[in-house]
C-alpha cells in the first residue's frame, strides 16, 4: 500500500505504547485514526495527540475479545470517517506464570485478547475492505515470543504463535487481492505492556499482583526480567515508522530489533534436525 495520505486506519490498544506510537506516525503521514481500547483516558489522550498533527481522531471503547464490541466499531468507524485501508489489530496483554500455575481465566483472558482480538478484527472489517475496492493493509501484532519459546510466558507465547500463523495465512489468501498483511513481531518496547494486569477484567480474574504465588518462581524470574528488559526497550515511536515501513513495503515480518534471532535460529535449527533423521517407514 503506497498512498496512505486522507485514508483511515482502525488501531486497537491505542491508549498507549506501540499502538499509540503507531497512531502517531501513520496521522504523520496523513491518515485519520480510530482509536479502539479499553482504556479510554489513554485512548483520549492518543486522540488529542493526532488532532494537534491536524487530522481526524474518533475514539471507541473497544474490548477486543468481544465480538460485538468490534462489530460495533466496525460500524461507527465507517459512519465516521469511511472504510479503513490500514487495518492495525495490536492490543494485548500478558501474565508471568509457570504453565502448571496457570487458571482458567489466565488462558481466557490472554488468548482471548491477543487471538480472538484479531480474528474478531478480521471478521469485523476484511469483508468492508474487500467490498470497497480501495486496497489496503492488515497489520497484526505477535511478538518476538511468536517465534520461539520463552520461560514464564506460555500463555502469551501460544497466542503470539497463533497470531504469526493466522497472518501467514491470511497472508497467503489475499495474495491475488490488493489488500497486504505483515505480522509485527517486536522485541522489547518501552511500553506498559508488563503491567498489562492493570486491564484484567473481573470476568477473566480481575487485576492481580505480579505474580503473588510464592511457589511461582518461573513467572516471579519471568516477570522481573522482563520488566527489566521491556523499560530499556526501544521507543514505541520508532515502532510506529517500522509499521509504517512495513505497510508501505507490504513486508510479511517486521521485527523491531536483533536480539530474536539466534534464539529463532536454534528453533529452526532443532526442526530442520527432525527432518535429517531417518524416517520410520511407513
Ligand atoms: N512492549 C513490548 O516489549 C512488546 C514486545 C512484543 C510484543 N508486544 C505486543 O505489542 C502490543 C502492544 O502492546 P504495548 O507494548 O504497546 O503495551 P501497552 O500495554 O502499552 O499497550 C497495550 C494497549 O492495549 C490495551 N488493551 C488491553 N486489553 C485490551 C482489550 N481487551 N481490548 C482493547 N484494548 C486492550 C491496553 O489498555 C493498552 O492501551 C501487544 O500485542 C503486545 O503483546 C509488545
Amino acid at each position: 500500500m503506497k498512498d496512505l495520505n486522507n485514508k483511515v486506519a482502525v488501531i486497537t490498544g491505542a491508549g498507549s505504547g506501540i499502538g499509540r506510537g503507531t497512531s502517531l506516525r501513520l496521522a504523520e503521514v496523513g491518515m485519520d485514526i480510530a482509536i479502539a481500547d479499553v482504556d479510554i483516558n489513554g485512548a483520549q489522550q492518543t486522540a488529542e495527540m493526532v488532532r494537534a498533527l491536524g487530522r481526524k481522531a474518533v475514539v471507541v471503547k473497544t474490548d477486543v475479545s468481544n465480538r460485538e464490541e468490534v462489530q460495533h466499531l466496525a460500524s461507527v468507524v465507517v459512519q465516521e470517517l469511511g472504510v479503513p485501508t490500514v487495518l492495525f489489530n495490536n492490543a494485548g496483554v500478558v501474565t508471568f506464570k509457570d504453565i502448571a500455575l496457570l487458571t482458567e481465566g489466565d488462558w481466557s483472558w490472554v488468548m482471548g485478547v491477543n487471538l480472538d482480538g484479531v480474528i474478531n478484527g478480521v471478521i469485523s472489517f476484511l469483508p468492508l475492505m474487500i467490498e470497497s475496492g480501495q486496497g489496503g493493509h492488515i497489520v497484526n501484532t505477535a511478538s518476538h515470543c511468536g517465534l520461539f519459546p520463552s520461560r514464564g510466558l506460555s500463555s502469551y507465547s501460544a497466542s503470539k504463535y497463533a497470531v504469526v500463523g493466522l497472518s501467514e495465512h491470511l497472508r497467503g489468501d489475499l495474495a491475488d487481492s490488493e489488500i497486504g498483511v505483515s505480522v509485527l513481531c517486536p522485541g522489547a518496547v518501552a511500553t506498559g505492556i508488563v503491567h498489562a494486569e492493570r486491564n484484567r477484567p473481573e470476568i477473566h480474574g480481575g487485576p492481580q499482583i505480579e505474580p503473588t504465588d510464592s511457589k511461582d518462581k518461573i513467572g516471579s524470574s519471568s516477570y522481573r526480567n522482563s520488566d527489566q528488559v521491556v523499560s530499556e526497550g526501544i521507543d514505541p515511536k520508532l515502532v510506529g515508522e517500522m509499521v509504517l515501513q512495513g505497510i508501505l513495503n507490504n513486508e510479511p515480518y517486521i521485527v523491531t530489533s536483533l536480539e530474536s534471532k539466534a534464539p529463532v535460529e536454534a528453533r529452526l535449527k532443532a526442526i530442520r534436525a527432525a527432518y535429517e533423521k531417518p524416517l520410520i517407514a511407513q
